[in-house]
């Protein structure tokens, strides 16, 4: 395993802690995933990034698939997870990938935005992507943090559905996030992400259909592919 070393902050706490701390079991959420739904469905790529990887579940598949990939995620144990998987991993942020301008040719992001600087860390995908590159970003809507308020077991878990709603609020009126711990998650909404994209230079290629919570979306699954036009923008940017 290569850990990027210096910036050893922990500003996620550790998967042990984060699960005993907020989450569910997780039957809570399995009415609501796509158990099935391939994150490994690159075709003729020669390097993945799996951002925010974990222990290593999708990055394992692309692997097994006889793609190159590295995993990136903060959580040192769970990049020692797939460290002793033989899976090639690095601890970074991603709001600053360690990777070249245009060196990847897919991009896997699965529920991991609400917990970065969403616009920096979209920004990231859209630097390392090679033109026509492809990512597949799974996010958090509305509706998970609203299923969380209404319909958790205990008052942690809906204290922390609704901080993260009134956080998101805040920072998609005011731009502001809550302080400390408080601000630490921002749900996504398919119209800021589909803002981001646009001027990031992401064209949607498939916004796969999941259920729903009270009618809002709680798992947004899409699939991007990044346009060629924006690297060329850049480089002009950078010779000029
Ligand atoms: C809910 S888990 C998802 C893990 C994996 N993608 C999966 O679906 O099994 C979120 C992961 O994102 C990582 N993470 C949170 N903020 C991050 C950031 N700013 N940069 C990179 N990874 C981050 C966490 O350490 C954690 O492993």
């Amino acid at each position: 395993m290569r850990l990027l070393p210096a910036k050893a902050e922990r500003l996620w706490p550790s998967s042990k802690e984060r699960h005993s701390r907020t989450k569910p079991s997780q039957p809570f959420w399995s009415g609501y995933i796509l158990y099935d739904y391939n994150f490994s469905n690159f075709s003729g790529v020669s390097c993945v990034a799996d951002v925010g990887c974990g222990r290593g579940a999708q990055l394992g598949q692309v692997v097994e698939r006889g793609c190159p990939a590295v995993g990136v995620d903060l959580d040192g144990e769970a990049l020692a997870v797939c460290a002793r998987q033989g899976l090639t991993v690095v601890q970074a942020r991603a709001e600053a990938l360690p990777f070249r301008t245009a060196s990847l040719s897919g991009l896997i992001c699965k529920v991991v935005l609400p917990y970065t600087e969403e616009t920096r860390a979209i920004g990231e995908f859209a630097r390392v992507l090679a033109p026509q590159g492809t990512a597949f970003i799974c996010s958090h809507g509305l509706g998970y943090y609203l299923r969380y308020l209404l319909a958790a077991p205990g008052w942690k878990e809906r204290f922390y559905g609704l901080r993260t709603i009134v956080n998101t609020c805040l920072y998609a009126v005011l731009g502001w996030r809550l302080p400390w711990f408080l601000g630490d998650t921002v749900y996504q909404t398919r119209r800021r992400l589909k803002r981001a994209y646009r001027r990031l230079g992401f064209r949607l290629i498939e916004d796969t259909c999941s259920p729903s919570f009270l009618g809002l979306p709680v798992f947004i699954y899409q699939k991007l592919e990044r346009a060629p036009w924006v690297l060329d923008a850049a480089n002009r940017r950078s010779d000029a």
